[in-house]
Formats: structure tokens, sequence, C-alpha cells
């Protein structure tokens, strides 16, 4: 029989009802190759019978303003990256085959920034605002079977500025056509839970909703089983015969993994639920559901634990932006981003300040990241004269339960967001607004917290007085974390957004040991010598409402009830160059830099957060001859640092206290600067730094050599300027001409600079301070992809990329 117990426990599970990398599951197929495209507004284009035989053939994801050129004058401003907006039609014809006729057909569309208007052959299937929701449209009624159908899609980002950050344009995130029997598995249709869950055993719970469009009751069965990450079944849930209405129902199954494998961020363990709906032995739809088993608390003394064992969150705040590609989505990049992420410690991820693309997901599954999954960057009143609080009113109830719907079921997701830093927190509309919104959240799942992040989080906060929320979110305010349970007692504590430092990857132009807050009037201060808007990579300078990076992690490490902190943010984004203006383009406050090159703090959390040995010096060793230069180490696993130049001791440092690194201030002299770190007396790590003569040749060094010929697979090539003894030149600024051979193509090519107005694409790109990257895409045919660089008065160099099938 059907069960229906209300869900009870703060204690979870996932599913996944998406894929990534673009395999076919639950009757969905890759809609993404094909499309036509035109720049500007056409009002015919949406009829049937539109001529589009001059548009540009594209595939999507596609991002037109990462296309376009940086300018001051285009209207989304500098905080929106300098790039346009505008308005965006695509077209796709296609044949839906004769013997699919008696079948369910919809499309769906992952995200499209933004105010997307959908037709099918001529019929208006509908309207979404929301440039970051999932949205889907069922085409059956309209669609001629066996010939030819065409979709047009309008895509208007024309009012700016409508986001505080670099949106993007136009279809950005996958597309998929959906062919489903009359009975099946609605969409979003499953829901797993885990309310119970030990190491001797797991209870899972499965509501499955079931679509029929036949017109008449059927009579169906339902068969889950849950498959362990070998492919192996390890339990059935007995099929049962359903009489179904003519409608949509929900059913529930249960089932008991004995000894399950937990989810952990050190080993995401994923089960899959694969559920079949059949009728007279045959199979009307397959459906699967990724699954994570774990359990999880939120404790106002202990702060957070997985199961069973204290965890802090280690977390960051991204945008979506890819950086050279845009926000045009690939999965490859994204697990790139997450690779280096991991690479420091980090395991957690705040989709700042909107639902992310579903393929974020499942990496994070895969890869072992919390999520706090975001909905809302405002409500009612504004940040920005035509952003969603236009929508909000008419749309916030239909977006926010299609991100619960589409994400509930993912493991990795830990938090819902209803918010970031919401205008509304000193209104008493706040309590109205928040109370709704948590009402729709748990409307919908009540296996996970929800939060708000709060740039105003004392007792007058009145999103934090409706008691809608379950954990206080504190945006900075770091001098407040300690006294937390004198303003909030019993209260639970996330850090939802931290620090705000900035820094420029490889440049040095100041002394160290000051910390300073950017001043209102920044220009009269920092900014002076700093003509070329970069800023210091010593961690010491950050937003008067943040704190440096050591500042803010050495509260969120002394206390235990402080269960864990989001950065601001994990890699720099496109747009939002606070405090600097134009030529500035893009965000200083990442840990690494837009190109993904890790800037020289990566190596203070990767100190602090993993347990692998570390040694990082900084800065650089050019500097002119009689300067006092600072020179830092971040290191672990070790009791002291020596310090030698040229072979001469510069003394032994040992971190005091709550230290996080040593320093010493260093005449400089060319030459030789090594330092070794020691435990018990036992050499541990040495680095060593060279002063760096004339560049001399260009190094290519491709992150991976060997890509799949999927048209989406990426290599990610970056370009080394060497001297003659192979050290990188630290202020080499070369102009890169790239020429690729074979079938594949440069997607993009950057340098980490935020300043830089050289476009994203072409062929040719400079370095910034010794470092620049392509991005090199496969084609469809296996073969080989050779990128040559070359550079005036420097030897080419070339690297290989191999293209499976
Ligand atoms: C926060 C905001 C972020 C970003 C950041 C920059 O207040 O939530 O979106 O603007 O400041 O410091």
């Amino acid at each position: 029989m059907p069960r229906s117990k209300p869900l009870l426990v703060l204690v979870l599970l996932a599913v996944v009802c998406h894929t990534a990398f673009g395999q076919s599951v639950n009757g969905r197929t890759d809609f993404d190759n094909g499309w036509k495209f035109y720049l500007g507004d056409n009002k015919q284009a949406k009829e049937a019978g539109y001529n589009d035989a001059r548009w540009r053939s594209l595939n999507l994801p596609h991002d037109w303003s990462i296309e376009g050129k940086f300018s001051k004058d285009n209207p989304a401003g500098i905080g929106g990256g300098a790039l346009p907006g505008g308005i965006g039609w695509y077209r796709k014809t296609f044949t839906v085959p004769q013997t699919a006729q008696g079948k369910q057909v919809y499309i769906d569309f992952d995200g499209v920034y933004r105010n997307s208007e959908v037709w099918i052959n001529g019929h208006l299937l509908g309207k979404r605002p929301n440039g970051y929701i999932s949205f889907r449209y069922e085409l059956t009624p309209y669609l001629n079977w066996g010939k030819s159908n065409v979709i047009a899609v309008q895509v208007d980002n024309a009012d700016q500025p409508n986001s505080r950050w670099y949106s993007g344009s136009g279809i950005y995130r996958n597309v998929w056509l959906v062919t489903k029997s009359k009975i099946a598995v609605a969409h979003w249709g499953t829901y797993v839970t885990t309310p119970e869950v030990s190491s001797a055993q797991a209870t899972v719970k499965l509501q499955t909703r079931l679509r029929n469009t036949t017109g008449s009751s059927q009579q169906v069965t339902i068969t889950s089983k849950i498959v362990d990450a070998s492919g192996k079944t390890i339990t059935a849930a007995g099929t049962t015969s359903y009489r179904l209405p003519d409608t949509l129902t929900t059913y529930e199954q249960q089932f008991t993994v004995k000894q399950p494998q937990l989810w952990s961020v050190n080993r995401p363990y994923l089960y899959q639920v694969v559920t079949q709906v059949k009728q007279n032995n045959q199979v009307l739809d397959t459906y699967t559901t990724p699954l994570g088993i774990r359990y999880f608390d939120f404790d106002a003394d202990k702060g957070f634990s997985l199961n069973g064992q204290h965890l802090k969150i280690l977390g960051v705040c991204d945008h979506h932006d890819l950086g050279c590609l845009g926000a045009a989505l690939n999965t490859r990049a994204l697990e790139r981003q997450l690779e280096i992420l991991k690479g420091m410690g980090c395991n957690a991820i705040r989709t700042s300040h909107n639902p992310p693309a579903p393929e974020l997901l499942d990496l994070c599954d895969k890869m072992g990241f919390i999520v706090m999954d975001e909905a809302f960057d405002t409500w009612e009143k504004p940040k920005e004269k035509y952003d969603y609080h236009q929508f909000f009113k008419a749309w916030h109830k239909r977006d926010l339960e299609d991100q619960l719907l589409r994400d509930r079921n993912h493991p990795s997701v830990f938090i819902w967001s209803i918010g970031n830093e919401i205008p509304e927190q000193r209104d008493s509309s706040a309590l109205r607004i928040a109370a709704d919104l948590a009402h729709i959240v748990h409307s919908l799942d009540k296996t996970r917290p929800i939060t708000t992040a709060n740039n105003n989080p004392d007792t007058g906060n009145k999103i934090i007085s409706s008691g809608a929320i379950d954990l206080v979110g504190y945006n900075y305010h770091h001098q407040d974390y300690a006294a937390f349970h004198q303003r909030y007692p019993g209260k639970r504590f996330i850090g939802t957004e931290t620090t705000s430092a900035l820094e420029t990857r490889g440049h040095y132009d100041m002394p160290s040991d000051s910390i300073r807050r950017w001043p209102e009037r920044w220009d009269q201060s920092l900014k002076k010598g700093n003509a070329d808007n970069t800023v210091s990579a010593y961690d010491n300078v950050s937003a008067p409402w943040g704190s440096t990076h050591e500042e803010s992690w050495k509260e969120i490490k002394k206390y235990d009830f402080l269960s864990g902190m989001f950065i601001w943010t994990g890699f720099d984004y496109l747009g939002e160059p606070t405090p600097y203006e134009w030529p500035s383009r893009s965000s200083y406050f990442g840990i690494i830099d837009l190109a993904g090159f890790p800037k020289d703090i990566y190596y203070m959390y990767q100190s602090e957060w993993t347990n692998k040995p570390v040694l990082h010096i900084l800065p650089h060793w050019n500097w002119q001859p009689g300067k006092t230069v600072d020179v830092w180490a971040y290191y672990n696993h070790a009791d002291e640092v020596e310090l030698y130049l040229n072979g001469k001791s510069l003394g032994v440092k040992k971190k005091q206290g709550e230290d996080l690194h040593v320093m010493w201030r260093v005449k400089y002299e060319p030459g030789t600067l090594k330092a070794v770190s020691r435990k018990n007396g036992k050499t541990v790590l040495t680095q060593t730094i060279q002063t760096a003569g004339k560049a001399a040749r260009i190094e290519l060094v491709a992150d991976h050599k060997v890509i799949k010929a999927d048209s989406r697979d990426l290599s990610f090539v970056t370009v080394r300027i060497l001297d003659a003894n192979g050290n990188l030149v630290p202020d080499a600024n070369n102009l890169i001409h790239f020429k690729v051979a074979g079938n594949g193509h440069i997607a993009g090519m950057d340098n980490g600079s935020e300043t830089s107005m050289e476009s994203f694409q072409g062929n040719q790109h400079s370095v910034f301070n010794g470092l620049g990257l392509a991005v090199l895409q496969a084609g469809t045919a296996a073969g080989t992809l050779t990128l040559t660089a070359s550079a005036d008065g420097l030897p080419s160099a070339n690297v290989a990329i191999k293209m499976q099938k």
C-alpha cells in the first residue's frame, strides 16, 4: 500500500534527476546542437515559416555577451562586467519521428538569461523572466509528427542594469528534448529521503509522482530498486499494482539498506534508485535517481557534524561565470574549478546568489562538496533598477518551488538560502515574506535547514526575528562571531559570507604587515601608486565590511559552534571590480584568479585545510637591488622554516599562537631565495625562487593531454614565460599568437588580469605576470589537436592533445 507519513527527521539523502556529461537518461536527449542565432530583435522570427537561412549557426550552451567588446558605455556597467546585453533570438528546426506519435514530448531549458519567450511552430509556450531557473514546456499538442518543427526563443536582456555581477546573455545552459509515454514519472517526479541512518542500516523512502495523460484510469505497476556504485542491485521495493487515475498521483516506497556506505566530503559514495513503471509487463518509463545516504546536524554549541563526526564547513561563494568562457555552461570547466578548490581543502560551495546549473550539483554529489543552494539576491525591493524584484511578486513561488523540486534529491545540497543581503532585513515586510518563502521550502523539503545571508545580522534584523529561518547567517562582522550566543542564545550559526579581501595574482607593491580596509575614498589613498588598478597579493587589503583572509579564518577556526564559512569568493568573477572603476571589469575577491591560477592566499588555506605538506613562499624575486622586501611563508607539518638568500641564512621563523604565516623583512639582492621547512630538525619541504632573467621561451602545460572527441571536452593550457634557466618571468606580459591544427578550436583565452580589455576570443592574447591561458575545445573527430604559441623574439612552442572517441 502506498504510505504517506510526514517526513520528520533532519537527516538526509538524495537523488539526481539530471545527469552530467550530456548522456540521455530519464527520456532526455541532448538538444544543444544545430541552432540558429540572431543578435537583435525580430518579432517575425517566432513564425514557423520565417527564413533564418542567413542567421549564424551554433551549438548551445551559448552566451552572446562574452563575445562582445568591453566598454564603459555598455549599460550593464563595470558591475555587470562592462559587456553588452540586448535581445537575441534562437531557432531550431527539428523532426520528431512519426513513430513517436502517441508519446508526450517536452523541451527542458536548464537556464536562459533572461526573460525568455518560447514558441513551437508559431504557438507561444510561455515566458520565464528568471534567468537562473530550469523550466519545461510541453510540445505534444503542437508537433508535426514525422515533419519539420521549429522552436523559436526570444531572450531579452536589454533592460540594464539588472544584476550586480556578470550574468551573461542567451541560452547559456543545456537544453533537452524529453520523450515520455502517456504514463510516466512526472517532471522532477521523485523525492528520496533517508529518515533513519546508522552504520547498521538506513531507511530510504522514495516518493514517485506519476503522470497519466491517457484520459482514463489505468492499472500499472511500479518497481524500484537501489543499485550500488558497482551496479549491483542491493534491494528492491516490491512490485506494487496501482489503479492510476487520470491525473498526477504520488506513490511511496520504502527500502532498507544494510550497512550503508555513507556519502561524505572525503568519500562521496553514490547509489542509484531505478524506478520502472510497467503495464502488462511492458516498461512505460525507467527513471533513475542517484542517491547518497548521509545524516547531518547543525548544533548551537557543537556546530556542524556529518555522519556523526564534527566537520567544519570550509566553503567558498562563487558566481556562475566560467571566466573567459563566460556564462556558457561547460561541465569540464566547472569540474576544473571544483578540482582546484578541492586542492586547497575547500569542502563547500555557496551558489551565490541564484540556483546553479544542474551539472554543478551533479559534480558536487560526485566530488564531495556541501552546497548552500541559494534562491534570491532580492525580494520585493531592488538592488538594481531592473533586477528580479520586478518579478518577485508574480514569480517567487513558482521559481522557488521549481528550484526545490529540481535540487532536493542531491546529496550535496545541505542548506537552502532564501536570500542574500535582502534589502527588507530592516522592514516589517520581511516577517511576511520570510514566512512565505520558508513555507514554500518546507512544503517540498523538511530535511534541510533554511538560512538567509544577512549583512545586518544584529537583533534589529526582521528576517532573523521572523523565526522563519533555521540557521542565522552572518555576512561579514567577524568581530561579532565570538559573542554570537550573547546576541542569539541557543541559535545556530553559519558564516554565509566572509572576508571580501582583495588580491591581484602575482602583484606585490606595499608593506605586507599593515592591514588596510579600503577607505570611503579609495582613490585618495590605496589607489595612489596603483594607477594600473592592481592590489598587492599580500593578504592585507579588504572591504571595510570584510576582513583579510587570515582574520576571518582565525575566528572561524577558534570556535566549534561556528559551523563554517563561505569565503567571498573562490574564483574571481566577471563584474563587480569594487572598489576600482573602469577599466577594471572583473573582481579582485577571488582566492583564484579569473583564469584559474591560484593567488598566494590559496596556499594559506591549503596549509590549514588539507593534510598534504605545504611550503609556499612569496613574493617573486625580481626587485630593484637594495629594496626592502617582505618574504612570507605559509607552511604546515613542520615546526619552523629557515630562509636563505644566496646561501646565507636569514633566520629561522616559527608561527606563534594563532599565526598563519611567518615573515622575514629582507634587503633585496638578486639570486636565489630558498626556504626549508623542518620538523624535529628533519627537512620536510624546500622551495626556491630565483631572480628571473629575460624572457627566453614559452612553455605550454596542458591540464589534460587526452580529451573526449565529443565537441564539449576541454584542455586548459597554461602559457608560462620562462627565462633561459627555466624560471618564470614574473612581470612578463608578452602578446602570444595561437594557432590550432586539428579538429577543435580555442574556446577562450585569459590571463587573470582584472583590467585587460583584450577579447577572450580569437587567437591572440597577452600573458599577465608571466602566465596566460588558452582553453582548447575538442571537435567531434578523433585525432590530435596541436596548439602552437608564438611571441615576438621567442621561439614558438607547441603542445599536442589527443582526442578520443
Ligand atoms: C556582499 C554581497 C556580494 C558581494 C560582496 C562584495 O555584500 O553579498 O554579492 O557584493 O559583498 O564584497
